[in-house]
This record gives structure tokens, sequence and C-alpha cells, in this order.
């Protein structure tokens, strides 16, 4: 038996269609993981088989568009626009349409207990805040559009010149992720906060930490500000930072279990995400313990659906700073029993005109193994530029390197 070759029993034919209709079409079949022309093939068929024609669908400024289809579906096809009276540039949009109506877009998928991510590195400067946004903007993107996402997931092509694999700007076209995302500044510096263009909270009323320390007056999600962006469109929020935050450990000091405070606090704001980023500070203090039983996995939880991220550099000095804080987390996961899981490290500013400095310490966190890499983000201009923008990355240059590798990132992280 011979295997049927996709291609060898159709033809293309070039006809017309209107470029709403071939964008949304491009989109919905990704959606479904088919074939265009699959699409339009059954889009046809089922026209051909209706009892009467749709309304009319403006085709006005239709453009060209080429497919594939089997040769008799075709000259059948044309035979039957003629006797319903149609154009053929009319059949065919109404063919599309046909199968748009009777795929819709699939329902985003929602984890069933919120995902608590906690991106966290005591060592300032790695790109704990860049990592955050980044992964947060790519997590809520519309669901309903195709972006850019980096295809190759094998760093280790990245290390290697001769590899034809390591193309950064190889990608291909996926829908948005449509998660519902909170980001928490949870930095007293308000990095995050002024990266996307808010202030912080002022010191004189309610904020974080003053929900953790049980003295707020008003509700939480009253702090929460929206992140604007068609490409969000209300999906992406921010509670900003407050310089009281610095204060943490003193107001903290007389509250019981005082590493669950911050899960007592967000705990009020949880059933309106699907996913909450925490963007801990530079230190191994309290608040690094508050984030880490924050993101632990709860009962009922799946593995991997929260747990810590931790970013680093590509470059040697970053491995101490490692040692500690993983040290301080698995003496959580000790102290008080505590099951937390590693997401994975994200080796960021990595830039291979560096050398062997950057190559060879990219090696060493890949040998590390568990927890693995599960994203490398090259140092890029277009970071720096957002930062002075006052915009999302991916707003700002949706399409560039960076933002290609932090959509894969916030996929790699999301099986
Ligand atoms: N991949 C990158 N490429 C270029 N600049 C970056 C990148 N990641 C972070 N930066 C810049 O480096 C600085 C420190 O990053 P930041 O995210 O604030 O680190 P952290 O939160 O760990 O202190 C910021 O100016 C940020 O814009
Ligand atoms: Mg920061």
């Amino acid at each position: 038996m011979t295997s049927p070759d996709t291609r060898g029993d159709r033809e293309k034919v070039v006809s017309k269609l209107p470029s709403w209709l071939r964008q949304e079409l491009k989109v919905r079949a990704v959606q479904h993981g088919i074939d265009m022309q699959e699409a339009v093939e059954a889009g046809i068929t089922a026209w051909r088989g209706l009892g009467s024609n749709l309304s009319p669908i403006d085709t006005s400024g239709a453009e060209s568009f080429a497919t594939f289809l089997p040769a008799e579906q075709w000259s059948g096809f044309r035979a039957d626009c003629k006797s319903r009276g149609v154009s053929l540039i009319q059949g065919l949009a109404q063919s599309v349409q046909v199968w748009l109506d009777s795929h819709p877009s699939p329902a985003v998928k929602r984890p069933e207990i919120v995902r608590r991510i906690v991106v966290c590195n005591q060592k300032g400067g790695v790109g704990k805040t860049a990592i955050t946004a980044g992964t947060g903007e790519a997590l809520a993107e519309d669901s309903t559009s195709l972006v850019p996402v980096r295809v190759s997931k094998h760093f280790a092509a990245l290390l290697d010149e001769d590899d034809r694999t390591n193309d950064p700007l190889a990608f291909e076209d996926l829908p948005g992720l449509g998660q519902r995302v909170l980001l928490v500044d949870f930095d007293p510096q308000g990095h995050l906060t002024k990266q996307l263009g808010h202030e912080p909270l002022p010191m004189d009323g309610d904020s974080l930490t003053n929900h953790m320390a049980g003295d707020a007056k008003g509700d939480l999600s009253d702090l929460i500000v929206p992140i604007d962006g068609d490409r969000f469109s209300g999906r992406l929020h921010l509670l900003p930072a407050c310089a009281d935050a610095f204060l943490l450990d003193v107001r903290l000091a007389s509250v019981r279990a005082r590493e669950a405070a911050l899960e007592r606090a967000l705990n009020a704001v949880e059933a309106d995400y699907d996913v909450i980023l925490i963007d801990c500070p530079p230190s191994l203090g309290l608040s690094m313990d508050a984030a880490t039983y924050y993101g632990r996995r709860r009962p009922q939880e799946v593995p991997g659906n929260s747990g810590v991220l931790i970013v680093v550099q590509a470059e040697d000095s970053s491995a101490d700073a490692y040692g500690l804080l993983t040290s301080q987390i698995e003496d959580m996961r000790n102290d008080l029993a505590l099951d937390v899981d590693y997401l994975g490290l994200v080796v960021n500013h990595y830039d291979a005109r560096r050398g062997y400095i950057a190559t060879s310490s990219l090696q060493s966190w890949m040998d590390i193994k568990d927890p693995r890499v599960v994203g490398v983000i090259g140092d890029l201009k277009e970071q720096k530029e957002a930062v002075r923008a006052k915009q999302p990355l991916l707003a700002y240059a949706p399409r560039c390197e960076q933002s290609v590798a932090l959509r894969a990132l916030a996929r790699e992280i999301s099986k």
C-alpha cells in the first residue's frame, strides 16, 4: 500500500476572500490544530450540503486567497455556486463562515487551583522584575489572536554556533494564553510598579503590608490596578508596591504564623485570577519565607501548578547566590514540612557574544538538571526601552526576540 500524499490528490486553487475572514480562519485553524486547507474543504462540503445560502457576506475588498482542495470538490463547488446564484467569492466566504460557526474558539484552559508563581533570587539586577512582568504579560495575551512564540526549546543549541536550529528568531504563531493574571509587586523598591507606568501606593493608606499585618481598612482588591493594552484587554492587573514593605519584619513582629501572612492577604482576590506572580525583593528575609510559603503545593494541587521560578544570570557569580536561596527554600520545606515545587531556572541576560564566560555558565546551569532550565532570555535593548517608555514589553515590542522567548517560557511552565 502506498501512503496517501496530502497534496498529491489536491490542486492549488486561487480565489479571493475578505482579509478579516482570512484572519479568522487562520487563527481558528491553529486553535483547532488543523491545516487551513482542511478547514476550507470541510466548510465547502458543509456549505454544499445546506438547503439554502447564508445571508450575503460583505466581500468588498477581498484579496487573493490560495488553498489546496480535492480537484473534483472544486469543480463541483463552482457548479453549485453557479446554480445557487452566488459568485465564487461569495460561495467561498460563506463556506468559511459555516466552518467558523461550527468550530468556535476553544475555551481557555483555566487551572483548578489558582497558580502561584514566585519569582525570586536575593541577588539584585538579575532580572526578576523583567521576567515577572514578561511572563505575566505572555500569560495574559488574547487567546483569539496569534502571537509569535520561540520554537526552539533546545537550549543546548544556543551553545553550538554551527547548529542551524540556533535561530533565536525562529518562531511559530500560536494563540495567546488568555489567563487572568495578577502581578504582585512585593519589592518595596517598586520597580515593577513604576515600569508599568504606575505609582507606588502612598505610605499613609492601605497596602499589601497593612493587609499582611491585619491592619487594613478596605479590601485588597481596591488597591489593584489594570494594565492597559489591547492584547491584555482587562486580564492583566497589578498590585502596586508601597515603601512600607521596607518595614515588613517590624510590622509582622507580633503577627502569628508570619510566613502565612502573604497567603492570608492574597486569599481575598484569588478567585479573580488564574495566575498570581510574585515579584520578590532581593533579600532572603521574612518576605522570601512568606513568598515561598505562598507558592507551596496545596492539598489536591498538581505538582508544578505553582512554585518558585529562579532567575539567574549567565555569569559565574550568580551561582553562590543560587546556593543560598535554595538552602533557604530547603529549610522552609523541612522545618514546616511544605511541598515546594521548583518551576525551573530562567537564565537571563544571556549574551553569547560574551563568549566562553556566557556559554560555560549556561552549560553549568543546564548541568544542574533538577531544577532544569526552562528559559534562556537574551540581553536585549528592547527590555530597557520598554522600561523607559513605562510600557509592558510585550505591548512595546511584541515581536522582538525577548518577547518571543518570554512567550516560550510562559508555555514551558504552563504544561
Ligand atoms: N534580558 C534583559 N535584557 C536587557 N536588559 C534587561 C534584561 N533583563 C533585565 N534587564 C534590565 O536589567 C535591570 C535589572 O533587571 P530587573 O528585572 O530589575 O532585576 P531584579 O528585579 O532581579 O533586580 C533593569 O534595568 C532591566 O530593565
Ligand atoms: Mg526587581
